[in-house]
């Protein structure tokens, strides 16, 4: 059995990953070794099976005797740790969440339903780097997979509305904080039907911009308000996670020599971990809307197609009804005013399952089976 070390599965991309693998009973199929950073010799979490205390994660003679290991435990972990285990000559197959190894050239972003043969020949090659893609890209392509498989897209543009748990656990908690305060100052206007709205917006608004306000993680309100940069500032305009949309694109799919120009403008909202974007695709030729229809539908198992019509659109192309589902529902389809080979599209998706721990975990049974 393929022995398995796990590091930071605590945390919310791993709480994730783990819960997944339960279901899917993945740890039948393997010798699981739980790492920490904290309690080393605690007892190992509850995953259907028996499994020897903790080890210290940052043991590299401890992490050596793996064949696996699967890091949740964000991008300062991979940095210190990665290169250290394969200077001792750990040749294991090295899974991670963090972004740190993704652009590198000897690592494959995994997204397998998407990318299975780009993956088939890496580890045909004797790769052992698998590194999950950033959120919003992993979701547009699971959902946009048969547009892509086809060929059909030319260029796109990606406007996101992305949610807060892309930001961290903690800027989850304080989105709802933020909110509570919002209803709170507002609460003795709101309980009075006879309030004017214009008092209710006034007092909102001096909430929001109140120093004491808490932000201390996002920084600003997005409760009551949105932030339309995610990431670092690249200087020349455009945001990291908005780079990320084409050079991740275009590695997942491997087609770094022939890119697919994607740009786009990212926006955090107030979601909680379901990720949406408006796209705008350039066709490479004029397809109709039912075979364009079919082909996302039949791409892969999770990109259901929503018709497009206002009440199907506003009950099952939401955040609400994504959240905690592994559906990368794609609806909003049509073309649009500038040319039948123009085509506007909508997607949501879990940002924590698609969107990070289930490529993992599927990389996991790759390498088992
Ligand atoms: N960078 C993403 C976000 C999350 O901030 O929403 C992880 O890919």
């Amino acid at each position: 059995m393929l022995k398995v070390g796990f590091v930071g599965w605590r945390g919310m991309v791993g709480s994730v990953l783990m819960q997944r693998m339960m279901e899917e009973n993945d740890f039948a199929l393997i010798e699981p070794q739980f790492f920490t950073t904290s309690q080393v010799g605690g007892k190992a979490p509850n995953v259907g099976k028996d499994s020897a205390p903790l080890k210290d994660a940052m043991s590299i003679v401890d992490l050596k005797a793996m064949d696996a290991i699967v890091s949740c435990q964000g991008g300062d972990y991979t940095s210190e740790i990665f290169p250290k285990l394969r200077a001792e000559g750990w040749n294991g197959h090295w899974i991670d969440a963090a972004s740190t190894l993704r652009m590198e050239k000897d690592a494959v972003i995994i997204l397998d339903p998407v990318n299975m043969h780009v993956i088939q020949d890496a580890y045909a090659q004797g790769n052992k780097n698998w590194v999950g893609g950033n959120c919003t890209v992993s979701l547009m392509l699971m959902a946009l997979n048969g547009l892509f498989k086809a060929n059909l897209v030319q260029w796109a543009t990606s406007m996101t509305y992305q949610a807060a748990s892309g930001a961290g656990a903690q800027n989850m908690r304080e989105l709802l904080k933020q909110m509570g305060e919002a209803h709170f100052a507002a609460s003795s206007l709101l309980a009075d039907p006879a309030s004017a709205i214009l008092d209710i917006d006034r007092t909102v608004a001096g909430t929001l911009r109140d120093d004491k306000f808490p932000t201390s993680n996002f920084g600003v309100p997005l409760a009551g308000s949105l932030i339309p940069w995610i990431d670092k500032d690249l200087g020349n305009g455009q945001s990291k996670e908005e780079w990320k949309g084409g050079v991740e694109t275009n590695k997942i799919l491997g087609r770094e020599a022939n890119p697919i120009v994607i740009d786009g403008l990212c926006v955090r909202i107030g979601a909680m971990r379901c990720h949406s974007q408006a796209l705008t695709i350039k066709l490479t030729k004029n397809v109709p809307l039912d075979e364009i229809n079919q082909m996302l539908a039949e791409a892969n198992q999770w990109a259901k197609v929503i018709p497009n019509e206002r009440e199907a659109s506003m009950r099952e192309l939401t955040p609400a009804a994504v959240t905690g589902t592994l559906n990368t529902p794609v609806g909003r389809l049509r073309k649009l005013s500038m040319g039948d080979d123009y085509l506007s599209a909508f997607t949501v998706g879990d940002q924590l399952l698609w969107g990070a721990a289930e490529p993992l975990r599927r990389m996991l049974r790759i390498l088992i089976e």
